[in-house]
């Protein structure tokens, strides 16, 4: 059960001289009255009753008073807590005897609800720290926004590379009709030297049928020779008759073998040849063209995963604030800065930066169920009606000064004094009446 502030009555504190004050129990309170009239002094006041030794004035007695200050703040839980005597002694009376003292009120007096400005005035990350160790996720979401700047510088890189490689592939020459696969010098003499040897062996066969030609001119002039001497040679004839017929018989297979010979050219080899340094020059540009465009696509891919691993990174980052207790709904943290919805502090109106502060300090200590804020100036009629009612819906009471004199103020301070004391309580003022 949260702890809210019943009454106050203090003496010669600072600008005050007596005043007795019973605030709303949940909702606003104003206290209004002209400046330095002792609006500032009565927060002042509950925030050293509450808040112990350092939240002690620095001239905490009233100049010209006689007697020394007096503090009594009475509590929703029954702790009535006293501040008397020449040194302004601290007692904490709990009606159920429980131990007493300072300690007692810091179990439920949140020491930024005495002193909001301390958090409004905080800088956007240390205010983003406070709500992410109110939420209980800073860890995780600490590591997503590592994981999500890494993903982006990663994807700039990579961005920039393939950027790059396009660029340079698209520069690069290209030969069309050029061979895929770069031609080899050696296969193509290889070829030739195999035609070559082909061609050698129909020489030599050609070279038989010249040499069988001239034996068989020799043997017809042998023949012819021994025509004169037939007849003693008859018998060398035949065998003679013999062997010419057997040379006319190889003629014919020859001349039918030779009569089919064709030759090869190695005319387009040997162009092949001349050009081939040529060639592949234009292969190795065309396959150099071809890795770099292909690099370019990886560069491309890569650079898409990365936009996706970026996007889910971003929405595990909001399921995790959208998963989170937030203390006002609405509120987040984005590049380490306090938002509310989706705004950062300095974008934020008067009266939004109030909820927000008020809200996250509620929430730091639940058990403080009061706030104090100074200097409500800022804020209109119509914005002041609203901040009761969201006050009132989260059972919180706030009390707050503004210089008006005012019907929106319940409690008017002049000279130290509440104004028109005897008619306490003061009456609600139109407006609220129909606002809530
Ligand atoms: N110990 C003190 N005794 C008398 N006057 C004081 C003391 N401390 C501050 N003051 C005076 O109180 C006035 C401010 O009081 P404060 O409560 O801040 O007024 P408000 O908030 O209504 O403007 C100033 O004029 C300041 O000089
Ligand atoms: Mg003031």
């Amino acid at each position: 059960m949260s702890v809210t502030i019943t009454a106050l009555e203090a003496e010669n504190v600072k600008r005050i001289k007596a005043v007795e004050i019973t605030p709303a129990p949940t909702g606003l309170t104003l206290v209004g009255g002209n400046n330095n009239q002792g609006k500032t002094s009565v927060l002042d006041a509950l925030a050293w009753a509450l808040g112990g030794e350092k939240f002690r004035p620095a001239a905490a007695a009233r100049d010209g008073a006689i007697t020394p200050p007096h503090l009594k703040v009475t509590l929703s839980n029954g702790i009535v807590v006293e501040r008397r005597g020449k040194n302004s002694t601290l007692t904490v009376t709990d009606p159920t005897g429980r131990r007493a003292g300072q300690q007692l009120l810091n179990e439920f007096v949140e020491v930024l609800a005495l002193d909001l400005p301390r958090f409004m005035e905080a800088g956007d990350k240390e205010k983003a720290d406070t709500l992410l160790k109110i939420i209980g996720v800073g860890d995780e979401l600490a590591a997503l926004d590592r994981r999500i700047k890494a993903l982006y510088d990663k994807r700039t890189a990579v961005g920039q590379i393939a950027t790059q490689k396009k660029a340079y592939a698209d520069e690069m020459l290209s030969y069309p009709d050029a061979p895929a696969e770069p031609v080899s010098a050696i296969e193509l003499i290889q070829q030739q030297q195999e035609i070559l040897l082909r061609n050698a062996e129909n020489q030599r066969q050609r070279d038989r049928l010249v040499e069988i030609t001239h034996a068989k001119h020799r043997y017809f002039d042998e023949m012819q020779r021994l025509d004169e001497r037939i007849e003693e040679l008859q018998a060398q004839r035949g065998k003679l008759q013999a062997s010419y017929d057997e040379a006319a018989a190889a003629e014919t297979a020859a001349t039918k073998t030779v009569a089919e010979l064709q030759d090869e050219s190695t005319a387009a080899l040997e162009e092949s040849i001349r050009n081939v340094e040529d060639t592949n020059r234009k292969v190795r540009a065309n396959l150099d063209k071809a890795r770099a465009e292909d690099e370019a696509d990886e560069m491309s891919t890569q650079y898409s995963k990365l936009t996706e691993q970026i996007a889910e990174a971003r929405r595990q980052r909001t399921a995790l604030l959208d998963g989170a207790d937030l203390p006002l709904p609405g509120l987040g943290v984005e590049d380490g800065c306090l938002t509310y919805h989706g705004k950062r502090w300095r974008d934020m109106s008067g009266s939004d930066q109030l909820r927000v502060a008020t809200a996250i300090v509620r929430r730091l200590n639940p058990n403080c169920g009061f706030v104090l804020l100074d200097k409500l100036e800022q804020m209109d009629l119509a914005t002041l009606a609203e901040f009761g009612r969201w006050l009132e819906a989260e059972g919180l009471q706030a009390i707050a000064t503004r210089v008006s004199t005012g019907g929106e103020c319940q409690i008017i301070i002049e000279d130290g004094r509440v104004k028109d004391a005897e008619e306490a309580p003061a009456p609600a003022p139109a407006w609220m009446k129909g606002a809530f």
